[in-house]
């Protein structure tokens, strides 16, 4: 265990709540989570998993580094290019940590909106920037058009050389068409594992070299993460929180029908934390076929909501909708900040003397989670002790753990993506791609 995060599964049981799981079903699946557990430490083992092993990786730090200590001294703003696993990673630990360095700028770009990428490109200044363009396998459509229009905006302004020195391309150590391109233009690189893929990646130079630039301690990043590794490596779920809430998640969709999984952190630091959950959790989980080539469409369906924000708009959904959702709560026990009321309040708001709006955080966390308790809607909570790059390390480890576990659970492949070749496929068709053209639908043929 680790006191970098605890998790409370008092409201996710019946009897105490009445839509919960069974005590039962939870006792006699501990076997299938031991089995889940050893399922996973086998492809630890035999190194397919990179993810596993990222907290140790010192010396990719120093690789990072370095390259930050090549860029020229009047770079101050990073723009990051790339999307899905390439970019929520960086984001979340900006949005979390990032928010106090005042001497750098990093700018996440992550979507193919024409009109935001042109104003931020009419926005910024090219002698004070650097791009770092990020993709695993190096060919990411959306990733690919962001980089072509920054690669020409540095060469127009600056020259070969000022886009030499300002462009960096993190992805594969060997394959895919940026590796080889990065290698024929002479940018600097940072590697992608080989066996991490996207979305496990944030704790490579995906995360951590921007957050690097934007002066957040990665190294506390890391340790969290290893020691949220430590509190893993058991086979016993009591022992294990990302076994134990792996198999309260899995349990909750397939004993109690709660195929919906809400993720509700009472921070908004971490709110970038939820949507990262949610590719991790839906492009892992969202499968059509088994371990054994059955057909089963099967996952359960991720959804973000913050605290208290989404009190005012999802809860009643949550409260009295479809008895369809298990959620998620994250609490943080010390905000680093009070907030305390005045003393001169007016009578109407009278009560709040004496008290915080640090109190009042926690107090709708508890009020949220046990009235949907009373309506008979199970939930679970993690508490940190606050916001940190240990805690936020431990958080990133615990989800990429209990994904692992899950898709064990579950007995499908949590590390691949099939089902988002197709629309890909149409849409390299659609832009002329060589090899693609029958991919198109007729319907589509005519239009384009
Ligand atoms: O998890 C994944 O593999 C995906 O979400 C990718 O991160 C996303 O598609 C971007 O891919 P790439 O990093 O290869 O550009």
């Amino acid at each position: 265990m680790t006191d970098l995060l605890t998790l409370n599964s008092e409201l996710a049981f019946s009897p105490q709540v009445q839509g919960g799981i069974a005590e039962q079903d939870y006792e006699n699946a501990l076997g299938q989570a031991r089995a889940a557990f050893e399922a996973v430490q086998k492809r630890v083992a035999s190194d397919e998993l990179g993810f596993w092993n990222l907290p140790q990786a010192d010396d990719d730090l120093s690789q990072e580094k370095a390259v930050l200590g090549q860029l020229p001294a009047t770079v101050d703003h990073l723009v990051v290019l790339g999307i899905g696993g390439s970019s929520l990673g960086g984001r979340t630990i900006q949005r979390a940590l990032g928010q106090k360095s005042t001497k750098h700028q990093l700018t996440f770009v992550d979507n193919i909106d024409p009109h935001q990428f042109e104003k931020l490109l009419e926005n910024i200044d090219p002698f004070r920037t650097a791009f770092n363009v990020i993709s695993k396998s190096g060919g990411t459509i959306e990733t690919a058009s962001q980089f072509v229009i920054a690669r020409d905006f540095l060469k127009r302004h600056l020259g070969e050389e000022g886009y030499r020195e300002r462009m960096i391309a993190t992805t594969d150590p060997s394959q895919g068409a940026l590796r080889a391109l990065a290698a024929d233009e002479g940018l600097k690189t940072l590697p992608i594992p080989s066996n991490v893929g996207g979305r496990f990646s944030v704790l490579s130079a995906v995360g951590t070299f921007p957050a690097l630039f934007n002066d957040v301690d990665v190294t506390g990043i890391l340790k969290g993460a290893a020691q949220m590794r430590d509190a893993c490596s058991d086979a016993d779920p009591e022992n294990n929180p990302a076994l134990k809430s792996a198999l309260l998640h899995y349990l909750a969709d397939t004993q109690c029908h709660r195929n919906i999984q809400v993720l509700m952190p009472y921070s908004s630091r971490l709110w970038e934390l939820a949507l990262w959950f949610v590719q991790l959790w839906g492009e892992s989980l969202g499968k059509k076929t088994n371990d054994q080539g059955e057909q089963v469409e099967l996952g359960p369906t991720p959804v973000p909501a913050l605290g208290s924000t989404d009190q005012h708009s999802q809860l009643q959904l949550f409260m009295e909708g479809p008895q369809d959702k298990f959620v998620n709560f994250i609490e943080v026990a010390d905000h680093q900040a009070e907030c305390v009321f005045p003393d001169d309040l007016p009578p109407a708001y009278e009560y709040l003397r004496g008290s915080s709006m640090a109190r009042l955080m926690k107090a709708e966390s508890q009020g949220t989670a046990w009235a949907l308790a009373n309506a008979g809607r199970p939930s679970m909570c993690l508490t940190i002790p606050q916001v940190t790059a240990e805690t936020l390390g431990a958080l990133f480890f615990f989800f990429e753990a209990q994904t692992a576990f899950a898709g064990a659970l579950y007995g499908i492949n949590a590390f691949d993506q099939p089902g988002v070749e197709a629309g890909k496929h149409i849409a390299y068709g659609l832009m002329g791609r060589e090899g693609f053209e029958d991919a198109v639908p007729a319907a589509l043929r005519k239009d384009n």
